[in-house]
């Protein structure tokens, strides 16, 4: 999490030690399938895809394996995040995953040295970031893709001021009493952003477990 936010991983995410670098997140394996199943339409034939915020890393083997003429770079900011994605990629043994970098999605200036993305995908970050750097977040990725790009936001959202359920709730909350500034965000904040970074926002994609994934495209 940013250093600004110690502790955040802990009450955020479950990633459990696996063997050597490798971490767990049961979360990230249950809805990986689904993911994949709900992006397959936006994915091209060939080109390249960002993930940001990757985790332990458990996603980007799959999109890889399932998408293998895309080449998937794998990206975090934590150093344990960073090397347990290392291990993911390196075990999958694929080549059209590059090993991970550092990127921090809300720092200003990250997409000059990240141009011509064919796919931009992201899943549970928003609700650990300020609606600020959200905005910085999706002006960046808005640079970063290539023309017909397509950005992919996978996570909770509430529905204007409503959260989808009692734990989505407790969840938001329990995120603000450590962090005011962080929690869910609407997904029209969300798409308002994608707007005014000047990508076409499409319909929504309902989610197990009362998630979204969020599709805005390049023009
Ligand atoms: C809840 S986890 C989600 C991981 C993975 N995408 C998933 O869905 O399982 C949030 C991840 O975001 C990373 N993260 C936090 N702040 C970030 C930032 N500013 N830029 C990029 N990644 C960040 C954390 O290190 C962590 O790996």
């Amino acid at each position: 999490m940013p250093p600004n936010r110690p502790n955040l991983s802990k009450i955020a995410s479950t990633a459990i030690p696996k063997d050597h670098d490798k971490l767990h997140a049961p979360s990230a394996f249950r809805n990986r399938e689904a993911i994949i199943d709900a992006i397959g339409p936006f994915i091209p034939s060939s080109g390249k895809a960002l993930e940001i915020a990757s985790g332990t890393g458990e996603h980007v083997p799959r999109y890889a394996a399932v998408f293998p003429n895309i080449i998937w770079q794998p990206t975090d900011i934590e150093p344990d995040r960073l090397k347990s994605i290392a291990a993911h990629t390196i075990e999958s043994g694929l080549d059209n995953i590059l090993l991970p970098i550092f990127l921090d999605a809300c720092n200003p200036g990250w997409a000059v040295d990240n141009m011509g993305q064919d796919v931009i995908i992201l899943s549970n970050l928003l609700h650990l970031i300020s609606e600020p750097e959200m905005q910085a977040l999706i002006s960046q990725a808005a640079l970063a893709l290539s023309e017909n790009g397509v950005f992919l936001i996978y996570g909770p959202f509430m529905h204007g001021t409503n959260f989808a359920s009692d734990d989505d709730k407790a969840f938001h909350e329990s995120l603000q009493n450590k962090y005011p500034e962080i929690g869910y965000k609407a997904f029209q904040a969300v798409q308002s952003a994608q707007m005014q970074a000047e990508l076409e926002v499409l319909e929504p994609i309902n989610m197990p477990s009362n998630n979204f994934i969020l599709v805005a495209k390049k023009k």
